[in-house]
């Protein structure tokens, strides 16, 4: 599957898995611990704006906006399908977060709008040059001094690991995926701008290891 000529791989790769995607996140992928783990660390404030790269059916977008019911949160998807599902899930929590469709290579935001930006498990969706992009285009609009949160697949922390996520990079392609498993996003950070790079956590899963990531925009970007 081509990504230029689709725009975007969708959460479980074809668009007749998106129903399952969440159950499937919640059995296979520690998903409560890490995006819990992301929320608490972040410590958003009541005022604060926060973006949510990449939000797929909204689990983290929501779970930002009730650690912080005072924030405005929004998630952002090129998937208008995963976006339907997203509206579902906010509309039965009760909580008002904007759902936007858009891409994350050319975010429709100003800039310096952001105090927050929050990403789980995109950047391996896009290409070198798209993870480029979409990094510059956070960077943009994340204000001085703002902070970024990645959950994404990274280097193998041993050989079970690296045998794992061949499921991953069968299902969502060798591609976009071998810059995560060479451990390249935290230069990929760094190239953009973004100070302070935290390899944060790494989690074992079914899957392979997944990192938690932190950067920050310096004050003088
Ligand atoms: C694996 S899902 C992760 C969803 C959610 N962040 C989570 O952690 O459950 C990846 C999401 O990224 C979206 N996506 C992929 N490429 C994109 C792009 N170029 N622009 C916007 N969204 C994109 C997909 O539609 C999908 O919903």
């Amino acid at each position: 599957m081509e990504e230029k000529s689709q725009k975007y791989i969708p959460a479980l790769r074809y668009d007749w898995l998106t129903a399952l995607y969440d159950p499937i996140l919640r059995l296979t992928l520690r998903e409560s611990e890490f995006k819990n783990y992301m929320v608490k660390a972040a410590q958003v404030q009541p005022g604060q704006h926060i973006l949510d790269l990449g939000c797929g059916t909204a689990s983290l977008t929501l779970l930002i906006k009730q650690a912080q019911p005072d924030a405005e949160v929004i998630g952002i998807d090129g998937d208008e399908k995963v976006l339907m599902l997203a509206r579902q899930k906010a509309s039965q929590s009760g909580m008002v977060i904007a759902l936007d469709q858009g891409m994350v290579y050319d975010l429709p935001y100003p800039d310096n709008s952001f105090d927050h930006v929050f990403s789980s498990l995109l950047f391996h969706h896009l290409s070198r040059e798209n993870k480029l992009r979409a990094l510059r285009e956070v960077f943009r609009v994340l204000r001085p001094d703002g902070q970024l949160h990645v959950a994404d697949w990274g280097k193998a922390a041993n050989p079970l690991m690296r045998a794992l996520f061949l499921l991953v990079q069968v299902l969502d392609g060798f591609s976009t995926t071998a810059d995560n498993v060479n451990g390249l996003l935290p230069s990929f950070f760094s190239q953009v701008g973004f100070a302070d790079v935290v390899l944060v956590r790494q989690y074992m899963t079914v899957f392979g290891t997944l990192c938690l990531y932190h950067a920050q925009k310096p004050v003088q970007g």
